[in-house]
């Protein structure tokens, strides 16, 4: 049986994504939509609720994105959020205006004890307001459940036609009660019963898998990430050695990791697993290359070639497999316009690769394709997927390719694969690990004067690098403890053959990038 639906409007709001996963921690299967899905497809998909989302944008102007008023009266529970609070208000026939002094932060609500969505939270709490514009004029049938200092309709509701709206974001932390809150919107305002459940996700998704494969074949191109490794287990659950995971190690991974993955499939699942070893191939294809885009470009396109030719001599039977996860193929309507339609931004379908013409399988399978990231470890711990492969931190696809400056020399792998597991054991040592979202070591192909005993060196520097990332267009390098720098450029010269300087990389991104190809 299908899951209850909660649909979140995306209005170009900064948090989308985020409304969508606090409605699935509250047990609510939930799908983000454009805000110009048309009326009729959103009444086929029968949610119980729905959720507009924050916007950048003010109602009045005439390029935002607006609604038709049809859709309140569906009969479908709505809750606005910010500009989505806005925009209920507006299109009902209320009055928003600019705030004299916009609110921004942490703020103090009041409720007046009456709302729906105010249950159990007390009469004063704090949310995070963000916004320019304000409700000043309720439509009619509205009545006000909370207000701020500056804010007089901080939040409303229609409780006969199930309308509330909240000016504040429930959805961040910072928002006290905004997790009760949204469960009240949808528990006692839609009437969900909670039955999105991640123990139910596998028993149902290994079913569904054994009834669409049947007795066919199924290959899965397996990376070693998180995403195509818990797709791998499930598919291996519904179909054992139907299955064939394509594992195509250049030589470029970390180190022992090839054999790490190889070790985990071929140990604890049952599957067929091909690992390709192709780094000599890489290597020649690499040598004497310097530019980075040209570096990349030879790994990536090697990289496909290598797999579909593995994938014709297996032979394209049967289904082709990917780890496409939720956020890889949302149609995010982030600076959507109205009038633009389906031109506006649409998310790159990073996971999702261009199959060959001459290679035809029955069709695609995408196991994972409604889940986060979040819930993707969350359902690879609960089939024993390692946790250092559940948590692995990014990894990216040209691999060490990108952390080698200059030419990717055999040598120049050894040391820097060498120079990276001493850092990543001493982070883990120290107990900081989960606060760091990434942490590698790089090689710059520099050469410095050293003194090692009575003799000089003239051997390799290698740069640290470890940031925090509060979204992948910004990071801020880690402020790791000094001892724990200081145990690590020890170990570095110490234990690395080749190195004789260490140092650490302080610039965030912007200027810098993470990593330094
Ligand atoms: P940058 O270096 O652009 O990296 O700040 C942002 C994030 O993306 C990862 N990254 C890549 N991932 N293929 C990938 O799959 C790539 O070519 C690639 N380049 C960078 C990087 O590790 C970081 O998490």
């Amino acid at each position: 049986m299908a899951n209850q639906l909660c649909i979140v409007l995306d209005f170009g709001g900064q948090y989308n994504q985020l409304i969508a996963r606090r409605v699935r921690e509250c047990g609510v299967y939930c799908e983000i939509k454009r805000f110009d899905t048309p009326i009729d497809e959103i009444k086929a998909l029968d949610p119980k609720g729905i959720i507009f989302t924050g916007g950048p944008n003010s109602v009045y102007d005439e390029t935002s994105p607006h609604i038709s008023k049809e859709i309140f009266d569906i009969g479908v529970p709505i809750l606005g959020i910010c500009y989505g609070c806005q925009l209920m208000a507006y299109t009902l026939g209320g009055t928003v205006e600019s705030c004299e002094k916009s609110e921004y932060g942490k703020i103090e609500v009041t409720h007046t004890g009456s709302g729906v969505l105010f249950g159990g939270v007390p009469e004063k709490s704090v949310v995070w307001m963000s916004h320019t514009d304000y409700v000043s004029r309720l439509p009619e049938g509205f009545t006000v459940t909370a207000h701020s200092d500056d804010c007089p309709c901080a939040a409303f509701e229609n409780k006969e036609r199930k309308l509330h709206a909240v000016q504040f974001h429930p959805e961040v932390t910072h928002s006290q009660f905004g997790r009760e809150i949204l469960h009240n919107f949808l528990y006692d305002v839609c009437g969900f019963t909670g039955d999105w459940v991640m123990d139910d996700f596998i028993e149902t998704t290994v079913a569904k898998l054994r009834e669409q494969i049947g007795d066919k074949k199924v290959i899965l191109g397996l990376s070693g990430g998180v995403d195509s490794s818990v797709a791998a287990g499930l598919l291996s659950r519904a179909v054992g050695k139907q299955l064939t995971c394509v594992f195509v190690d250049q030589g470029l991974m970390r180190k022992d990791e090839g054999d790490f993955v190889e070790e985990t499939f071929t140990k604890l699942f049952d599957m067929n697993f091909v690992r390709v070893n192709c780094k000599d191939k890489f290597l020649k294809e690499l040598k004497g290359v310097t530019d980075p885009e040209q570096k990349r470009k030879i790994i990536g396109t090697e990289f496909y070639n290598v797999f579909w030719n593995k994938i014709r001599e297996e032979g394209a039977q049967g289904f082709f497999a990917q780890g496409t996860i939720y956020p890889d193929r949302i149609e995010s309507g982030k600076g959507a316009k109205a009038g633009q339609g389906s031109t506006a931004v649409i998310k790159t379908h990073h996971n999702m690769v261009k199959m060959p013409d001459d290679i035809k399988f029955e069709g695609t399978i995408e196991p994972l394709a409604d889940l986060f990231k979040d819930e993707v470890r969350a359902v690879g711990e609960k089939l024993g997927i390692p946790h250092e492969l559940v948590w692995r931190q990014p990894f990216p696809g040209p691999g060490l390719g990108v952390r080698i400056i200059g030419e990717i020399t055999e040598e120049k792998i050894k040391i820097l694969q060498e120079a990276d597991a001493v850092f990543r054991d001493e982070i883990h040592k120290c107990g900081i690990e989960s606060e760091l979202k990434q942490f590698f070591a790089v090689l710059p192909d520099v050469h410095t004067v050293g003194v090692m005993g009575d003799h000089r060196t003239y051997d390799h520097l290698i740069a640290i690098r470890a940031v925090t990332i509060d979204d992948f267009m910004t990071a801020d390098w880690a402020r790791i403890p000094y001892d724990v720098l200081a145990r690590v450029s020890n170990r570095l010269c110490n234990e690395v053959d080749h190195v004789n300087r260490v140092v650490y990389d302080i610039t965030s991104k912007p200027p810098g990038t993470v990593e330094w190809e």
